[in-house]
């Protein structure tokens, strides 16, 4: 979704503000912006499409003299992406220059009101209401302007804003959409999100709602919306700046993707210790554990898919009713939660506005929540009652890989905890599924190193209609995730169903040829899916089965197998889905597709 980025300090701002906007290209995007004082006056430049255009327009920069300056990556929202919609948004008399991430909710009765004070607007965008309100409310303090305005508008925002008449300064204001600030030597910086600055500081000050930033070349003051100076400290972030950066892969998907033995090997090393698991993060007693009675896990996309595997886990190892809903769901059909229930927000960003919502809305309700999170210091990691993190370092590319395999595992340590807690996991059996976990790592390796022979299978459906997933129970849940990784990225149409349900409907879009993945890894349900096999065989289906080593019987009846090495019968997903995601980036690659940027999708969605 939108990105910010904003710098004052000793080197010129233009270039690295465009580096930064260059880091927060994986968010999404349609058109890009900047607007630099120059000394004199505020210049701006915009341009649809790449930020590769705006580069060139500004020669790298290079042609926006000044140091102080802000920049913008725009999804669309309010109005076409055009250049007149890009961000920065100005005032009449181009002395205030806004970007803003979010959305203004009450825009349309502020346009009005302004409008009928004189006020002329160029864009169909909510943000320019804000650039027309700074200046109506602008009487020589940029502070009390910014208060004000943030006292009228409703909605979520952050934003940088300049002022030409303060050209020692830049103001960072946030609520409900994701800022921070941070501090070099050099400098200070805003941003969106931590890969934009982290090459310049690994000072970073996570910014809560309704609180605004003063940044100075060489100071730093945070304001309440009362204009009370407020004391913050900051966080120093660990990521590597080289694990944000491609390092000689065509695509960060394909990086990401190959990264995963060692996501996995992060999380065993520091979870599994001395033959027992340790959370250190999770700050949730063994009483806590065992007064659990049920589960609801809430997230969006790929971290929901996550969920669904994580129910039958849960549900499995440690006999305790889960329920798993996508956040937007969620928070509107009232579920009814006793005061035992624990919900589990699952989110790669801690920043998904849907799950914020949900996670705000079961607060409100006195319910208590754990966040399965990603990023460190995000929203959803830091309002959460009980945090765990998930060790996936930095993930770039829109199409979530290595960061939905260290979801995986964080459920199944979660789950194995809670079995263990509950006494319904025997300690033998919590045993064996650790030591089957420490082999994950090699066998992901071993599954990656088939690249090539999935590649060969994925050229031939590049030209498909549409591509079928089905599977039983937790096969059910990968099938999930195999067809949404092949349909963001390819634009494939692709459906998963549960491998019984097809013949309720489905099947009737199967014709000659249609290619139909069946994900079959649970012993017990081999013959049942194999009899669905069967079925869509019989109305032309090519048949693909993802199954494991020794079932050599589903050769008999599919087309093409791929098989996983054996493991615990519930950590099968973390395998599995290799395959997929391989399959997904092959076909895509294969078609010509933007595979790390694909259209009209964002990797942080910061709206509702
Ligand atoms: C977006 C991304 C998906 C991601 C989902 C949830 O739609 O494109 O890849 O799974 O958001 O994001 P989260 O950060 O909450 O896991």
């Amino acid at each position: 979704m939108c990105g910010i980025v904003g710098y004052i300090g000793k080197s010129q701002a233009a270039p690295i503000i465009l580096d930064g906007l260059e880091k927060l290209e994986y968010r999404g995007y349609d058109s890009a912006g900047i607007a630099v004082y120059d000394g004199q006056q505020i210049n701006m430049k915009k341009s649809v499409g790449r930020l590769k255009a705006l580069v060139e327009l500004t020669h790298g920069g290079a042609m926006m003299p000044g140091n102080l300056g802000i920049g913008h990556t725009r999804w669309a929202t309010h109005g076409a992406p055009t250049d007149v919609n890009s961000h920065p948004h100005l005032n009449s008399k181009e002395t205030i220059a806004v970007v803003h991430n979010g959305i203004i909710e009450n825009y349309i009765k502020l346009r009005k009101k302004l409008e009928n004070k004189g006020y002329l607007f160029v864009s169909e965008t909510d943000t320019e209401v804000l650039a027309h309100l700074l200046d109506y409310y602008y009487k020589g303090n940029p502070l009390e302007a910014i208060t004000k305005v943030m006292h009228r508008v409703e909605g979520s925002y952050a934003l940088g804003v300049i002022f030409a008449e303060h050209p020692d300064r830049i103001f960072a204001v946030r609520k409900a959409s994701p800022l921070i600030v941070g501090k070099s030597d050099e400098g200070c910086f805003i941003a969106s999100d931590v890969p934009a600055i982290l090459k310049y500081t690994r000072n970073v000050y996570f910014m809560e709602n309704q609180e605004v930033a003063c940044l100075k070349a060489d100071e730093l003051t945070f304001y309440s919306v009362d204009e009370e100076v407020i004391q913050k400290e900051p966080v120093t972030i660990e990521w590597d700046a080289k694990a944000a950066e491609k390092g000689g892969y065509e695509h960060y998907m394909l990086k990401e993707m190959y990264e995963q033995p060692k996501v996995l090997e992060e999380t065993i090393r520091k979870c599994i210790i001395d033959d027992d698991i340790i959370i250190e993060e999770l700050k949730m007693s063994e009483e806590d554990f065992r007064k659990i009675s049920k589960i609801y896990i809430v997230a969006c996309g790929s971290s929901y898919h996550a969920g669904v595997t994580g129910k039958y886990v849960i549900e499995n190892i440690a006999r305790v009713p889960v329920e798993v809903d996508l956040a937007s769901e969620f928070r509107y059909r009232n579920p009814i939660i006793d005061e035992n229930a624990l919900v589990i927000v699952i989110s790669q960003s801690g920043e998904t506005a849907d799950s914020l919502a949900a996670m705000a809305d079961m607060h409100a309700k006195g319910v208590k929540v754990m966040g399965i999170v990603n990023v460190v210091g995000s929203s959803i990691a830091r309002d959460a009652d009980y945090i765990m993190y998930t060790w996936a370092g930095p993930e770039i590319a829109v199409a979530t890989t290595k960061a939905y395999s260290a979801q995986l595992m964080a459920l199944y340590l979660f789950a194995m905890k809670l079995g263990k807690a509950k006494s319904v996991l025997a300690q033998e059996e919590f045993r064996q599924m650790l030591e089957d976990m420490k082999l994950l790592p090699q066998q992901v390796e071993f599954l990656l190193s088939n690249q090539r022979k999935i590649q060969k299978f994925a050229n031939r459906y590049i030209a498909a209609k549409s591509i079928f997933f089905i599977g039983r129970g937790i096969d059910y849940a990968i099938s999930l995730e195999g067809s949404l990784k092949l349909k963001e990225i390819s634009y494939i149409h692709s459906e998963a169903y549960a491998a019984g349900e097809l013949k309720h409907g489905t099947i009737s879009l199967i014709e000659d040829g249609t290619l139909v993945a069946c994900v079959s890894t649970q012993e017990d349900l081999y013959q049942k899916t194999i009899s669905n096999m069967v079925e869509v065989k019989a109305r032309g289906a090519f048949v693909l089965a993802v199954t494991n080593e020794g079932n050599y019987e589903m050769q008999k009846e599919a087309d093409y197998v791929i098989y996983i090495p054996k493991t615990n019968r519930y950590f099968t997903n973390t395998l599995a889905i290799i395959p997929l995601q391989l399959f997904g980036y092959y076909v895509a690659v294969g078609k010509g597709c933007d595979v790390d940027k694909p259209r009209n999708l964002a990797k942080s969605v910061t709206v509702e």
